[in-house]
């Protein structure tokens, strides 16, 4: 350990102004000790409008945990664009690789590039696995996951790394999409309830008479639902509803759900002037625009990690004005409160320290 870092310090005095990293980077775009990369290796188109991206980690990459996410980022068209991805392959890195199941949001500035754009070769910055949609230490005899479009991927994660033990706990799925060609890993996961007696499936094609799945629906689905461990992951209405619903079982404790969007109860208000002190960049925002979106949009630099209110990454300081709380239409601030900016937009004028 001394040693290397004695060489690694040698080499830095000898390499400076340039740091060893930056030489050998020419050499192998994934070695860094400073920054996480990873090569692109394969696409795979999994819908009309969503793609497998299968990616190397280079060097100090550390193993995720099935469910977990990653964040990711690409230089779309010269900026950086971070954000999270929940890991779709199972956990023990088949071939040196892992790989993230991106949907199209359209109009989005990075899902789209992902799908669509991005080669084999390309090199992505990456952050270390996170996030607590896992199962426990301790599996549980029943398990639920209830999932929607694009979230899925967690659960195809986990689903993927039960497939490779010997034996599948009972588990039941219940997974929603518009049609049955919409399902991501559609065909997948029917073969692997046809392989493992243990998994049941649900598909709900809510384009179909039968429309979107509620929760009161579930009991007849899944009639025990209430004594399984669950996960949930999907559209903000599906976890608002299951929420209500294992809430009003008296078992909230029992639901773990993952949101790939903020939960925004909040309408927004008239919006304002933001001012990012330290950037020197200044910009007019509309009262609902989380202020994390107006700032990469103006091309600061904003710290950011689960972009859903949960991580606190995003924690800046407000040196004047006021802001919305987005999840619950609160307005706080004035001077040296500490805001998420993932979460907050701006409520009149207002000055971040960014
Ligand atoms: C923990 C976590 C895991 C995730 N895992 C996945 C995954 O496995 N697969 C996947 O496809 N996505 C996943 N996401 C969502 C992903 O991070 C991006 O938000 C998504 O790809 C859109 O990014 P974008 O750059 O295209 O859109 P942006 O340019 O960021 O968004 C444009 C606008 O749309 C809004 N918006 C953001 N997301 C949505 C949405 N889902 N629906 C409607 N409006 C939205 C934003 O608030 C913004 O105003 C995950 C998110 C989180 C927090
Ligand atoms: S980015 Fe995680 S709380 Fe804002």
């Amino acid at each position: 350990m001394a040693v290397g870092r004695f060489l690694r310090e040698a080499a830095t005095s000898l390499t400076t102004p340039l740091l060893p990293d930056d030489y050998l980077g020419l050499i192998d775009p994934l070695w860094s000790h400073r920054r996480l990369r990873g090569r692109v290796e394969a696409l795979r188109p999994e819908t009309a409008d969503a793609a497998t991206i299968v990616i190397r980690p280079g060097a100090g990459w550390k193993e995720h945990r099935a469910g977990q996410y990653v964040r990711v980022g690409v230089d779309v068209d010269g900026v950086w664009q971070w954000r999270p991805y929940s890991v779709s392959s199972p956990p023990g890195r088949p071939g040196g690789t892992f790989s993230i199941t991106v949907k199209i949001l359209v109009n989005g500035r990075l899902s789209p590039y992902l799908v669509e754009r991005i080669r084999p070769g390309a090199i992505v910055r990456l952050e270390h696995p996170q996030g607590q949609f896992v199962l426990p230490r301790a599996l549980p005899e029943r398990l639920l996951f209830v999932t929607a479009g694009s979230g899925i991927t967690p659960v195809m994660s986990i689903l993927r790394g039960l497939a490779l033990g010997d034996e599948m706990p009972d588990v039941v799925l219940v997974h929603s999409a518009p049609t049955r060609d919409a399902v991501i890993f559609g065909e997948e996961l029917r073969e692997l309830a046809r392989r493992f007696p243990g998994l049941r499936l649900h598909e709900r094609h809510t384009r179909t008479r039968a429309g979107r799945l509620t929760m009161t629906e579930l009991a007849t689905v899944c009639p025990d639902w209430a004594e399984r461990a669950a996960w949930a992951c999907g559209p903000p209405g599906l976890l608002a509803d299951a929420e209500a619903r294992w809430r009003r079982a008296g078992i909230a404790d029992r639901l773990r759900v993952e949101r790939f969007r903020p939960v925004t109860a909040s309408e927004g208000g008239a919006g304002g002037r933001v001012r990012f002190a330290r950037s020197g960049r200044e910009v007019d925002a509309d009262g609902d625009a989380p202020l994390l979106v107006v700032g990469e949009s103006a091309g600061v630099l904003m710290p950011s990690g689960c972009r859903t209110g949960v991580c606190r990454s995003c924690v800046a300081r407000l040196l004047s004005g006021r802001v919305r709380d987005l999840r619950t239409g609160r307005e706080h601030g004035d001077t040296d409160d500490h805001i998420q900016t993932c979460v907050s937009a701006t409520a009149g004028d207002i000055e971040i320290d960014l």
